[in-house]
């Protein structure tokens, strides 16, 4: 993980993350691990404090550590909000803030109430982020860390390009050549997980609802169907949307017998895997589960719809999640050292961080880079140093 090697090594001496008690909700991978010891090397401390103290950062992943606290602090003005959850994880999250309320009443307005900031890691739990500062009910500063051109065009989409395929190997050890997958989004991770497929060697189609995307998809030269079209010829079925109900219980009925079906979006829900509860299940193997519906075809759910290379795989490989985590680890620094200059919106960090975060990773890969002379820089107006795009650039 070079980004976070480095960033140990010009950080490490001057421990800019001294006083910072950074919580947060992360995939406990090993690369969280070495985020985990780089924080700590910066001077933080991680996770849970016994002396009564609490956070005082948040680095989340998916926005769940920061929901709890402020779901907390909202139903303690408001204990009704937590009286019909719609689902499992809503009645275990509303429990979890029950149980805390029950024997610390203000605890969690206290949390928030001691909140620098938040770095959040993924699209959804940013999509979160930007609907509160919508609604005027971000309380603290956060740093949108996946939308650094480092960890969204890299982690999401290189890290599922690795991950997609190994989950489903090491789930089913089927044979991928020649089978016929169909994901559903393409988006950064879409487009990773697409083509993880197609290197594979298996046939993929699409689906998409954003034009853009769509004409993207076929233009890389994947089949762009709805889901009502290709479900049934699909031999596996992958979603990535971040969005709920992409595959519902009449798409996977529709499914060829012994269909393989998984998600590498955000939640469960994109696969309607509550209503599956009503068939027969049969557990494989650890993290493999076969349906069987009720005209005896069968389907594999891969990680009962959860994320699929964290489950049955081991997530992305650790360098490109060093580029990721380089960037949590610089935004945590910004807003602990320099939080008061920033308000209660979401940021991303400056180009030239972006820049840096990929410079630290270009010599493990054996890549050379090419220095402007000033003249260049001055034709195309920029300095020899960088930033070299404007922040509207696409990449
Ligand atoms: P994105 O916003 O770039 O892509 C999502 C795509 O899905 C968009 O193009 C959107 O138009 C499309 N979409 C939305 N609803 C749809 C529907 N009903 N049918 C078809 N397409 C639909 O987001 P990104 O970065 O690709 O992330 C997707 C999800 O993956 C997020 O929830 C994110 O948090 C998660 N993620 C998972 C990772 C993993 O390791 N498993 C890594 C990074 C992100």
């Amino acid at each position: 993980m070079p980004g976070l090697m480095a960033t140990r090594e010009e950080y490490g001496p001057s421990q800019p993350l001294k006083g910072a008690r950074i919580a947060g909700s992360l995939h406990m991978t090993i690369q969280t691990a070495v985020l985990i010891e780089t924080l700590q090397a910066l001077g933080a401390d991680i996770f849970e404090w016994p002396n009564g103290e609490t956070a005082n950062m948040i680095l989340d992943d998916g926005g769940d550590a920061t929901l709890l606290i402020l779901l907390g602090a909202d139903a303690e003005k408001d204990p009704s909000i937590l009286d019909n959850p719609s689902n499992e994880e809503e009645t275990a999250l509303f429990d979890t803030i029950k149980r805390r309320l029950a024997k610390q009443p203000n605890w969690y307005s206290t949390v928030k109430a001691n909140i620098k900031g938040v770095t959040e890691e993924t699209t959804t739990g940013v999509l979160r982020l930007y609907q509160r500062q919508k609604a005027g009910t971000l309380p603290f500063p956060a740093i949108n860390v996946n939308d650094s051109v480092t960890k969204s065009k890299f982690d999401n989409k290189y890290g599922c390009k690795e991950s997609l395929v190994d989950g489903i190997r090491r789930g089913t050890d089927v044979m991928m050549a020649g089978k016929i997958a169909l994901v559903a989004g393409y988006g950064d991770v879409g487009k990773g997980s697409a083509s993880s497929l197609r290197g594979a060697g298996a046939r993929v189609m699409v689906t998409e609802i954003d034009p853009i995307c769509a004409l993207q998809a076929a233009m890389d030269g994947f089949e762009v169907v709805t889901m009502d079209e290709g479900a049934p010829r699909a031999d596996i079925v992958i979603t990535a949307t971040g969005n709920k109900d992409v595959l519902t219980v009449d798409h996977m009925k529709s499914l060829k017998d012994m269909a393989i079906v998984g998600n590498i979006g955000h939640f469960d829900n994109e696969i309607q895997v509550e209503a599956l509860k009503n068939f027969k299940w049969a557990n494989v193997k650890d993290q493999v589960d076969m349906i069987t519906f009720p005209d005896g075809k069968r389907m594999l759910l891969l990680s009962q719809g959860r994320l699929l290379n964290l489950g049955n795989a081991t997530g992305h490989p650790s360098f490109v999640m060093s580029a990721s985590f380089t960037n949590q680890t610089l935004a945590q620094i910004e807003l602990w050292t320099r939080g008061d200059q920033y308000g209660n919106e979401v940021y991303v960090l400056p180009k030239h961080l972006d820049e840096k975060v990929a410079k630290l990773h270009l010599d493990k890969v054996g890549a050379q880079l090419s220095t402007l002379s000033e003249e260049q820089a001055d034709y195309i107006g920029v300095s020899v140093e960088g930033p070299f795009k404007t922040d509207q650039y696409r990449y």
